[in-house]
């Protein structure tokens, strides 16, 4: 869009340029710039127009995406200009992703390059390496406590290694994702030091203050979010004799974003990630980026205004770089991180879909789908060029972060519903083999979170210790079952590693001063590979597992209806136990696949007389792609075994 008003800015700003960038040819960060200026000039106005260095900073700001265009290797200009030209790539049914530590999946980054393999043999192609900054030791929370945002820490290896790799990955079409943790730094990045050291430019980076006047006002609406281990938002420093913001550890510093330095700071850091060739971004705990007193802190609107100004920035100096959002929030929160009344994603393109997470675990507890189904009915559209990343487990814990409105609707009441979940996957409630922790347990709201590994929390362990075969292969189909969902529900599906070889809670955490207090450690493991080779090895719980799953994703790739175009329609079947919903080809929509899937102990019957939104789907041909079978049909009625799933095709 043209305004005078931005235009002569840009006008202004570009004669100012220094030298040795104006010299450049910079003809499509200039276009690129052009058309994006509106929207950047209008966004940092909002922000910061009344402020006395306004020009002198938004001056920096074009500085900082001119110089990392420039610096912006070639082969990454180019990949930049194929994905503008195929702009819905990321929304194809062929990505499949893992989240992963490479500490605990490989020792270290330069290791990883021989696990690759390993990846590519199950078909995944993306990759999320679980932060790899400089930390402190001790002092991490797993590595989003970052001291150097341009370090690779030295326990994991060096800039160089993860060059290598994203060069590597490149090559063999896999997408690398990194974090970038935008809303914090330890209280050992050279920022915060400063800042103790009484330097007034780094102290407002943060949220310091002398007394606790403004902390006590904030504290009255901000929710705790460690409430075991680090209580309240606000630590006291020795050192400056000030009290700082720090939301989630007392050594992780809220960074100030009413500060544009930090904005400009931050994107440089998202531009430098994206120049050493990372795919997407993961942008850590964006729901937390805007702080006011009176609220929880969360959600606010500036908030989605810096990250739009982030995404638009980044769209003039690397436009092929995605952002995910790391947003575990309701649904109808969480949807706005794609950015609202668009089309195309104006925040992040990507955002965890932790509703349906939570509701696919629900489902399990209850060995029925109604509150799935509630969830499922209620979660907004996306936009068009937007997708979820759908998962079962990642590093943190489980929050039952549904509507309540929903349980309701489903015929339960909150309070005690969410109860018996926590009692559920802790194992205390009668003849439940979960194996889960609680995690983050707060007694003045009587709320908690799960920690535990999928297996566990679906009763593999407990399973295999009893050496019941029936329950160890339920446990197995639980994990199939869960998948299946991911799979197939529209959206990228992010498997966390270990689990595609049932990998069971790690307690060894324990032994450990630094981590013991903190149960999200019991599923972040260190792959045992010797227990991996037996994916080789028929009848192993490992090769049932992996051979399955490695199926699934290769015939999830061969499916264009499990692209994400909105092309989803859930049914009401009327049975409690089933989940049912169409996927619809949007290039040839006579191609539909019908997934169902029971959730209970025992056989269930589908109607086939409910699915009206099916007209004409012609049971007598049905198949299931996954197995290749046809499934029982009797009196019009679909017979779903135990745990099992299908993907129908009527072609
Ligand atoms: C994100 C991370 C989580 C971390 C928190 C604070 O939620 O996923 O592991 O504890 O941010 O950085
Ligand atoms: C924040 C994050 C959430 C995470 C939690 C740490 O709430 O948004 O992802 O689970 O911190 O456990």
């Amino acid at each position: 869009m043209y305004e005078q008003v931005s235009h002569s800015l840009l006008n202004e700003i570009l004669n100012e340029l220094k030298p040795d960038i104006k010299r450049r040819d910079l003809r499509h960060f200039y276009t690129r710039l052009g058309a994006n200026f509106y929207a950047i000039h209008s966004l940092f106005h909002t922000l910061y127009g009344d402020r006395d260095d306004f020009r002198a900073q938004a001056l920096n700001l074009v500085e900082t995406m001119a110089r990392q265009y420039i610096e912006r290797p070639d082969p990454l200009k180019k990949s930049d200009i194929n994905r503008e030209k195929n702009h819905n790539w990321f929304l194809a049914q062929k990505w499949v992703g893992m989240a992963l530590y490479s500490n605990g999946f490989s020792g270290n980054l330069q290791n990883m390059q021989t696990r690759i393999d390993y990846l590519e043999e199950l078909g995944v192609n993306l990759v999320h390496i679980m932060p790899i900054l400089a930390c402190p030791e001790g002092h991490s929370d797993g590595g989003y406590a970052v001291s150097n945002f341009r370090k690779v820490d030295n326990r994991i290896g060096k800039l160089e290694d993860i060059q290598a790799l994203a060069d590597q990955m490149r090559a063999r079409d896999i997408l690398l994702v990194l974090d970038v943790v935008v809303n914090h730094t330890s209280n050992e990045h050279s920022w915060a030091k400063k800042a103790k050291q009484g330097e007034k430019k780094y102290q407002d980076y943060y949220y310091i203050f002398d007394n606790r006047e403004i902390p006590d006002m904030f504290e009255e609406s901000m929710p705790e979010i460690f409430p075991e281990n680090s209580p309240g938002n606000f630590t006291w420093d020795e050192e400056m004799q000030k009290w700082v913001m720090t939301v989630f550890h007392d050594y992780q510093w809220d960074l100030n974003y009413s500060n544009p330095a930090v904005l400009i700071e931050m994107l440089d850091i998202i531009l430098f990630w994206g120049n050493r060739g990372v795919d997407i971004l993961r942008l850590d705990a964006v729901a937390f980026l805007w702080k006011k007193i009176g609220s929880t802190c969360q959600n606010e609107r500036e908030a989605h205004l810096i990250l739009q100004l982030l995404k638009d920035c980044c769209q003039v100096t690397a436009p092929g770089i995605l952002f995910i959002a790391e947003a575990i929030v309701a649904p109808v929160e969480v949807i706005k991180y794609f950015g609202e009344d668009a089309i195309n994603a104006k925040e992040c393109e990507i955002a965890y879909n932790a509703t349906f997470m939570a509701l696919l675990w629900d489902a399990v507890a209850t060995k029925n789908t109604r509150l799935l189904y509630q969830g499922i009915k209620n979660l907004p559209d996306k936009l068009e060029r937007a997708t979820w990343l759908n998962y079962l487990r990642c590093h943190d814990d489980i929050g039952l972060g549904f509507d309540d409105n929903d349980i309701i609707l489903a015929g339960y009441e909150p309070k005690s519903h969410r109860k018996f979940l926590i009692d559920y996957f802790t194992g205390k409630f009668d003849g439940s083999i979960a194996r889960g922790l609680p995690f983050g347990a707060n007694e003045k709201t009587a709320d908690s979170r799960i920690s535990g590994s999928l297996a566990s929390l679906v009763g593999l362990d407990a399973a295999m210790e009893s050496g019941d075969k029936a329950a160890i292969e339920r446990a197995i189909k639980h994990i199939l079952l869960l998948h299946s969902m991911i799979m197939s529900f529209g959206g990228i599906p992010l498997l966390y590693y270990g689990d595609e070889i049932g990998t069971i809670n790690d307690f060894s955490y324990r032994d450990d001063p630094h981590k013991a207090g903190d149960s999200r450690w019991v599923h972040r493991p260190v792959i045992d590979w010797e227990k991996a080779e037996l994916r080789h090895k028929q009848g192993t719980v490992e090769m049932q597992i992996f051979s399955a799953l490695k199926k699934m994703i290769a015939v999830r790739k061969l499916i264009p209806a499990f692209a994400d175009f909105n092309n989803r329609q859930l049914h009401d079947t009327g049975n409690h136990h089933l989940c049912a919903f169409s996927r619809i080809n949007p290039h040839h929509p006579e191609e539909r696949i019908l997934v169902v899937v029971n959730f209970d102990y025992s056989p269930q019957h589908l109607d086939l007389t409910r699915l009206s939104k099916l007209p004409s789907f012609q049971f007598n041909k049905v198949k299931d792609l996954y197995t290749g079978e046809t499934p029982s049909i009797f009196k019009n009625e679909l017979v779903v075994p135990p745990f099992r799933f299908y993907w129908l095709t009527d072609l």
